[in-house]
């Protein structure tokens, strides 16, 4: 089946320019491996940028709908090179063309597009696109004639299935910067705007999400489903609802959660690594993949079963942190260059991937906000100049820095008493007071929503 493919690899010279990896390769053969017949691939599509079009924009017709026709909701999105520009991961064209990439798939004219994929015929990479999170779902693979086929099989089975959900797991290894809050007014705020959610309480030792809700146990635990491998346990009965009633607007809106476990918590650290192993719990998740829009985890503040499991789950991680703790910005930056890649290593499609760390929760004036600039930046220069692990922490800190503007935008989620009061009363604060709900909804489309 994949002969063609193959066939058209192998005559591809080694330096074979854009323009001939496109008429030779992608054009007639590879696109057609992916399942696109000619008008469903639109060539040089404008994605509403400037002038800017990408190498092909692809959707499957409907029977009213031909897409080279219409060129409405584009579903893929393909940034060609040639064999002349090096797309291994780490050179300096890959990390241009995902730039390039990642500004088409977040570009007006794509907000329906749901995959991103670079190529120069050499190499390859499949991204995902979930509002304004992209995040990768293949490594960069290296293509050879034996390999070809299995990768764009691969390819096409991603991205068929529908996979509606964004898991995020809310970590920092560093107890009381706001994991918990975070989780449950994010919820909050996605629910109102009309994002399926679902929470999950992983931090069994503290229970901190179960009880500033004042949930009750689900008819089945967490522990049941994680040990029932034979799929005889209904998931929805791990499921409880919370429903909060607007009652001036005579409106109610709900969210899922998934409780904390005492039988979890009670079970030997050795124990649960040997019954559960580190996969698990992202099994047990990805059932409800289609169903919710969201899936955040609530994670425990250190690096052991809970929250290996919890990283292990999801696509981001989202970091709260501190300007005037230290520890947390250190421990933002350990998470990020050695336990996320830790991960990435044992599930092999380069996810997760650590969104930027935030300030949650302090007051924070000028002269401070200076001060963890300083702090910062050192931790940013310690890992480049690191000699066993060189990493590049700076996107992760400053996502807006560039050598131009030198930008040290933190996205900062202000205090307000409230927050933190509301938990006392089972309902998230930014349900209750406007403030909170401001602030939550900022960082709901400072990260998330398109
Ligand atoms: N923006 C905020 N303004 C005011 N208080 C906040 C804010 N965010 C969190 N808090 C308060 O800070 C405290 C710690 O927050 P939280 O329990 O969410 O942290 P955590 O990281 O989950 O902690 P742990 O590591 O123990 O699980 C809580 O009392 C919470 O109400
Ligand atoms: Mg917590």
């Amino acid at each position: 089946m994949y002969e063609t493919l193959v066939k058209a690899l192998r005559s591809l010279p080694s330096d074979a320019k854009e323009a001939i990896v496109n008429h030779s390769f992608i054009a007639p053969v590879f696109l057609k491996a992916l399942g696109f017949k000619p008008e469903e691939c639109f060539p040089q599509y404008p994605t509403g940028k400037g002038a800017d079009a990408v190498d092909y924009a692809l959707r499957h017709n409907t029977d009213d709908d031909i897409f080279l026709h219409t060129k409405s909701h584009p579903y893929i999105l393909l940034e060609l090179k040639g064999r002349d520009k090096d797309l291994s991961e780490g050179s300096a064209s890959y990390t241009s063309t995902v730039k390039q990439l990642k500004g088409y798939l977040l570009a007006p004219n794509c907000k329906t597009v749901q995959w991103g994929i670079i190529t120069n015929s050499d190499y390859i990479q499949l991204f995902k696109k979930h509002g304004k999170v992209i995040y990768p779902a293949s490594l960069c693979l290296k293509i050879t004639p034996d390999n070809v086929g299995a990768i764009v099989e691969d390819i096409k089975q991603k991205i068929e299935n529908i996979s509606r959900a964004l898991t995020v797991a809310i970590y920092n290894n560093k107890g009381g910067v706001g994991k918990t809050t975070t989780t449950v007014n994010l919820a909050a705020v996605l629910t109102l705007h009309g994002r399926k959610t679902l929470i999950v309480d992983f931090d069994p030792n503290q229970q901190d999400l179960t009880n500033s809700l004042g949930i009750k146990p689900a008819k089945e635990s967490l522990y049941s489903c994680l040990e029932d491998k034979n799929n005889r346990v209904n998931l929805n009965d791990l499921i409880n609802p919370y429903i909060f009633k607007f009652k001036n607007l005579n409106k109610e809106f709900k969210f899922d959660i998934i409780t904390a476990d005492d039988k979890l918590f009670e079970e030997r650290e050795d124990k649960l690594y040997q019954i559960f192993k580190l996969h698990r719990f992202r099994q047990v998740l990805n059932n409800f993949k289609n169903k919710y829009d969201y899936i955040l985890i609530d994670s425990c503040p250190n690096w052991r079963f809970f929250s290996q499991s919890a990283i292990y789950a999801c696509d981001v991680v989202l970091i709260p942190a501190k300007h005037n703790n230290i520890f947390s910005l250190k421990n933002a930056a350990v998470a990020i260059r050695k336990f996320i890649p830790e991960i990435q290593r044992i599930r092999k499609d380069g996810s997760p991937i650590a969104l930027p760390i935030f300030f949650n929760g302090e007051k924070i004036t000028e002269a401070q906000r200076i001060t963890a600039h300083y702090g910062i930046d050192s931790i940013i220069e310690q890992a480049r100049k690191d000699r066993d692990n060189k990493f590049d922490l700076l996107p992760y800190f400053y996502p807006r820095f560039t050598n131009a503007t030198k930008d040290r935008y933190i996205f900062d989620l202000p205090s307000y008493a409230h927050i933190a009061n509301t938990a006392f009363e089972r309902i998230p604060a930014a349900y209750k007071y406007k403030i909170a709900y401001d602030y939550y909804i900022n960082l709901a489309k400072e990260y998330f929503l398109q």
